[in-house]
């Protein structure tokens, strides 16, 4: 049907005659001569149509925007004065010889050549044509670019790709879990995979070694700009291998990804970081290194006095008193430490206490703020050199539970440090490693995994038993400019380990069987020492690519409530359908009256 891509004329094609085929771009009636501008998915160029060929341009002169066109014409200069450098094509141009309308387009809801003033709903619900638009086309180009990287790379280490179930049974990665009813099989239910993590190291006890897989995961959980119900990570699996091989030889993908895909030299040895610095120093796990700010306790400081706000959390266990110094602030108004203050709250944080620094060497005099006359002066000098506080500054300051404190400055440093554009340097990788193996749940009174349970403990089992808050877990997970891009860890390969973990977790031996009872009989039958790690791919393409969600790093995203307007999926099904299943609905669909 055609000779080339519209994107791909140019002056080596200089009077050819060339056949093309796309959509309508823009269309421009100038004065007796008619210019297309036809679009394809490498590009677009421009088509001039003369009346002296009268069949075509009265064609020409019908066509509207995105209609299906195939036409011959003969490329040639453009004159001088109508160059666009900005075109890939943008030297060039053709002269119409023949135009053929292929099909007819509606007009379209979304303008694909131009700024978009539709709202996301229409986006997706339309998702055909926000992806015809250059910049949502660009994007999903990087990805299939990153994709096609990774997997190269991948192939060159000797991994192996290998497909795992979708319909399979509740693989814990600690969301709620999609279910699918069994026909064949009354009142049971296979579950999607929250991730391949059983089946990768089944298949490294199968003995294949090196695995990797492109692969979607499912998970019902609440959505955010970074997560979707269903999401694509780059799953991998080792054998034989220690944290610090897998992590340096992912490292190496990692950089070479970005090198190659969008031009950027990532640090050549990442930084680490503990999961008890980080907290101490950021408030989370996934610190954003390009924020120069950090979070300094005080609250040894704050013990004696009588400011309880203070005090309080200071004598408690589980309490902590940290300020977060940000230079060259102090001239923030009362409205905006109001709004800081009401966005701590979120966070569960009560208050938002604050001390400016209007002039550091006038001592007391040039301090200011509504808590001073709580505090002994000797408490406020130590406070100002510790922080390191000079003239120009304002320090805030959290006092609660150590969980309300890391997540509300934690928050706050993020917030200021875009607000106050205080973010250094373009992209900052950093490993975050031993994390602890398990959190404590008030709420169920039991301790729960902060990885998966298949996650190796850093000793032995006597000394997880002894002391299950203090275990180290053998867990990394790589965080780029405050995102999480990827997870994994050394995993348990001994039944007696995965029995006491599973034991901790409050999984009785009955229990575990019949969850997992697969997993401790292959463990059994020559497990070798295994380990890996799965990369969200969405994230990374967002990063990479700029954009602000990975829905936009997505064909065919769900919506914030898990929908999806194309399809209008989820949908109700037919009686017939749910009886053959055994389903009866608690709450039978309201019919609406004719
Ligand atoms: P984890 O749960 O940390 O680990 O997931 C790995 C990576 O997947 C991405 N990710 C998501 N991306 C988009 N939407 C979501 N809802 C979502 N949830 C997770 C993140 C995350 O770092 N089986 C383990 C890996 C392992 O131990 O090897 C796992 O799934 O970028
Ligand atoms: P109050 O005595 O409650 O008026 O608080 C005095 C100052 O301390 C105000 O600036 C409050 O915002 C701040 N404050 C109150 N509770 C906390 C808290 N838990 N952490 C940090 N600052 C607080």
């Amino acid at each position: 049907m055609r000779s080339h891509y519209c994107g791909d004329i140019n002056e080596t094609h200089l009077d050819q005659e060339v056949e093309i085929c796309g959509w309508v771009h823009r269309r421009r009636d100038h004065g007796g001569v008619i210019f297309i501008d036809l679009r394809d998915r490498e590009g677009i160029v421009q088509v001039v149509y003369d009346p002296d060929r009268a069949d075509s341009f009265a064609i020409a002169e019908s066509v509207r925007s995105e209609y299906v066109l195939k036409l011959r014409g003969r490329v040639r200069a453009r004159p001088e004065g109508t160059i666009n450098a900005k075109m890939k094509t943008g030297q060039v141009e053709l002269l119409g010889l023949s135009l053929e309308v292929l099909n007819e387009s509606k007009t379209p809801p979304i303008q694909v050549d131009g700024d978009i003033e539709v709202n996301e709903e229409t986006r997706l619900r339309y998702r055909y044509i926000d992806l015809r638009r250059p910049e949502m086309l660009e994007k999903i180009r990087m990805r299939r670019e990153a994709t096609l990287n990774l997997r190269r790379f991948l192939e060159d280490e000797g991994f192996y790709e290998i497909e795992t179930p979708f319909l399979t049974k509740a693989t814990p990665e600690g969301a709620r879990d999609y279910l699918v009813p069994s026909r064949t099989h009354e009142n049971s239910f296979f579950a999607l995979p929250q991730s391949p993590q059983l089946f990768k190291q089944l298949l490294m006890i199968a003995g294949m070694d090196r695995y990797y897989q492109v692969v979607r995961c499912f998970r019902d959980e609440d959505l955010r700009a970074d997560r979707q119900p269903e999401f694509t990570q780059l799953d991998i699996e080792t054998s034989f291998m220690n944290e610090q091989q897998i992590m340096d030889l992912m490292e190496g993908m990692i950089r070479k990804l970005f090198a190659e895909v969008i031009d950027v030299a990532l640090p050549t040895k990442f930084p680490t970081i503990t999961y008890a610095e980080s907290m101490d120093v950021y408030g989370t796990d996934r610190p954003d290194l390009r924020n120069p700010l950090v979070l300094t306790d005080v609250g040894d400081l704050m013990a004696g006095v009588e400011f309880k706000v203070f005090s309080g959390p200071a004598n408690s266990e589980t309490g902590r008193v940290a300020a977060l110094r940000v230079p060259g602030a102090s001239s923030l108004s009362r409205k905006n430490i109001d709004e800081y203050t009401k966005f701590v709250s979120i966070y569960g944080a009560k208050g938002l206490a604050y001390i400016k620094v209007n002039d550091r060497a006038a001592g007391m005099e040039g301090l200011q703020s509504p808590i001073l006359k709580f505090l002994p002066d000797d408490v406020v000098e130590s406070i100002m050199q510790r922080t390191d506080a000079q003239t120009g500054d304002i320090v805030f300051f959290g006092a609660d539970s150590t969980k309300v404190v890391n997540e509300a400055l934690g928050a706050l440093r993020d917030k200021i440090g875009k607000d106050q554009d205080l973010l250094e340097g373009d992209w900052k990788p950093v490993w975050v490693i031993d994390f602890p193996m398990f959190d404590w749940d008030e709420k169920s009174n039991r301790w729960t995994a902060l990885h998966h349970p298949f996650t190796a403990p850093a000793g032995d089992i006597a000394a997880l038993q002894a002391n299950p808050g203090e275990t180290i877990s053998r867990a990394y997970d790589l965080v780029l400019n405050g995102t999480e891009v990827g997870g994994g860890s050394i995993r348990i390969h001994k039944t007696d380990m995965q029995q006491a973990v599973f034991n901790l977790l409050g999984l009785e031996e009955e229990e575990s069987k019949e969850k997992f009872g697969f997993l401790l009989d292959a463990l059994e039958y020559g497990c070798p020492p295994h380990g890996g790690i799965a990369f969200g791919m969405d994230r990374l393409v967002m990063l990479m690519s700029g954009a602000s969600t990975i829905r936009d790093v997505m064909a065919f995203p769900k919506t914030q409530t898990a929908a999806c307007p194309l399809t209008s999926a989820p949908a109700m099904v037919s009686d017939t359908q749910l009886k053959e299943l055994g389903i009866k609905l608690r709450k039978p669909p309201v019919v609406e009256s004719e």
